[in-house]
Parts: C-alpha cells; structure tokens; sequence
C-alpha cells in the first residue's frame, strides 16, 4: 500500500475516535449486556496455551512462503517468511481470544472463515467449540498446508479447509450448507471482494447469526464497502470496534450502530 493509501484512511480513524462512546450510552440491554460479557470474556481468557506455542514458533520461522496474493497483499511487506505472516499478517493473541469469546457466546454450529493464513485463528475458533465445524478458505496452498498441520498437532477434528481463490470456492460450498452461524470475513482487503463476501454470505446466515468483519478501515475503500455493508436491509444491530466490525442479523434488533472499544 503505498503513502497516498494509507493517508486515505486517517478521516475513518478520525470518525472512529470522535464517535466512540462507552457502555454509559448504551441503551438497549441487549447490547448493554453483549458488551459487558464480552469485555468480561475477553479480560478473563489468557490465550490457548498450546496455541501460542506454535504462534512462538512461527515466530522465528524464516521459511519462506511463496505463491501468489490472491487480495490485496501485506501493508508491511512483499517478500514473506512464516515468522512475517506470525508478525504482521494474522490476528494477535487479543484478537483471537475476541473471536474464541464470541464462540462460546453464541455458540455457532456453522462457522466459515474466509483468510485461514497460518490456521492460528482457525485454531482458536475450532476449539472454543468442539460441536461446531469451522469451515476455512485459503488461496495459498502452502498456508493451507501449514495450517493443516497446526489443526493436526492440536488435534483438532473440527476444522474443514478450502484451497483456492474464495471467489471460485465460496458459492460453491455455500450452496451446500443450510445456514451459517457465524462468518469472519478477513481474506481479500479490496472494498469491492469484501462488498462480494458480504452478500453472498449474508443470504445464508441465521437468524441469530454473527458476522464479523477485519480489517474494516485498512483502507478507504474497506471502509466505504463498510458503511454501505452497515446500511444493508438485513443487517440490524452493527457495533465497529475500530479494527474490526460485527453484523447482527436477528430481526427482533433494532436497526442501531454502536462505536465501541474493546
Ligand atoms: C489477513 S490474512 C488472514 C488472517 C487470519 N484470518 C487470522 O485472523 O489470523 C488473509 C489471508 O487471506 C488470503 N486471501 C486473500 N485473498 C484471497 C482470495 N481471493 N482467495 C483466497 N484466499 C485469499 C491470503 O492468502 C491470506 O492468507
């Protein structure tokens, strides 16, 4: 991303720190309390042990990765090791137990990740609920290989993988399943993929279904699909935490936005 880019998002960082507000204004009790449980959550989990002690290890991994990007490619660098992904290119320790936490909050049967990278993630989601089935979609065939793996070593029976470009894989899979319970969207940071991601997946998901969305101001195009994909007939609640947003579906919620830390 070059200089100009990323100065293009400063005003959605802006808008996030002028709009943030606490749980003092939250008037719903329902987003009262699915805040307070999941700050409660998040502060209470420490990370999956096992788990770090491979992100440890990829950590001073310099095996080079090589295959192309099918998205729009790293902010911090082009030439990629396993310990730069480990650095740069998933979701830290913090981020993993706010997805962990919102498994065991909503209990998804069916979750589908779109970015599996180094499976670290993956990992995290398949064990905060071993009834449910983590369905992950990877582009990269040597970083569904390497995630593979990690779902061995932490015998993970839970966990099917998906090689190719999410664009020829996902319709194919979702024509399959019934229903999604809970998406992460978090693979090809170009506005108009996420804009694609959204509304195929949102025609599956369930009633109570949860969608979580990464990386929502990497760049101003991220950000605008963002708020057009907040507007949206179907989604009712939204919350944006600053890097990530989440979509509520369930039609009893009221259309409202929130702006929110964590
Ligand atoms: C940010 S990483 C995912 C991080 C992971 N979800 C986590 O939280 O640790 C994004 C991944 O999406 C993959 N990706 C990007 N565009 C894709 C596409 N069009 N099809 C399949 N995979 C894609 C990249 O190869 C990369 O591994």
């Amino acid at each position: 991303m070059s200089l100009t880019q990323a100065l293009k998002t400063i005003p959605a960082h802006l808008e996030y720190f002028l709009e943030v507000v606490n749980e003092h204004s939250l008037q719903s009790p329902f987003v009262y309390e699915f805040y307070a449980n999941l700050k409660q959550l998040i502060s209470k989990e420490g990370g999956i042990e096992e788990i770090e002690a491979i992100r440890r290890k990829f950590l001073t991994d310099a095996t080079p990765v090589t295959g192309t990007d099918m998205g729009a490619g790293s902010k911090v660098s082009t030439s990629k090791t396993i310990a730069k992904i480990a650095r740069h290119g998933i979701s830290t320790k913090r981020e993993c137990v706010m997805l962990a936490s919102l498994v065991k909050m909503f209990n998804p049967y069916i979750i589908v990740e779109l970015g599996t990278s180094l499976g670290i993630a993956t990992a995290y989601l398949a064990g905060a609920n071993n009834k449910g089935t983590v369905f992950t979609f990877e582009g990269n065939k040597e970083l569904v290989d390497i995630a593979g793996k990690v779902s061995e070593r932490l015998s993970m029976k839970n966990i099917r993988f998906f090689h190719g470009n999410i664009d020829d894989t996902l319709p194919g899979v979702l024509n399959e399943l019934e229903k999604v319970d809970m998406a992460i969207i978090d693979a090809n940071h170009r506005g108009e993929a996420l804009w694609r991601y959204f509304h195929w997946l949102k025609e599956k998901m369930s009633k109570a279904g949860l969608m979580v969305i990464d990386d929502i101001r990497w760049s101003a195009g991220m950000y605008r699909t963002w708020k057009e994909i907040i507007n949206d007939e179907k989604v009712t609640l939204s919350m944006d935490f600053h890097k990530r947003g989440l979509l509520f579906f369930d039609s009893h919620l009221n259309k409202e936005h929130y702006v929110l830390s964590l």
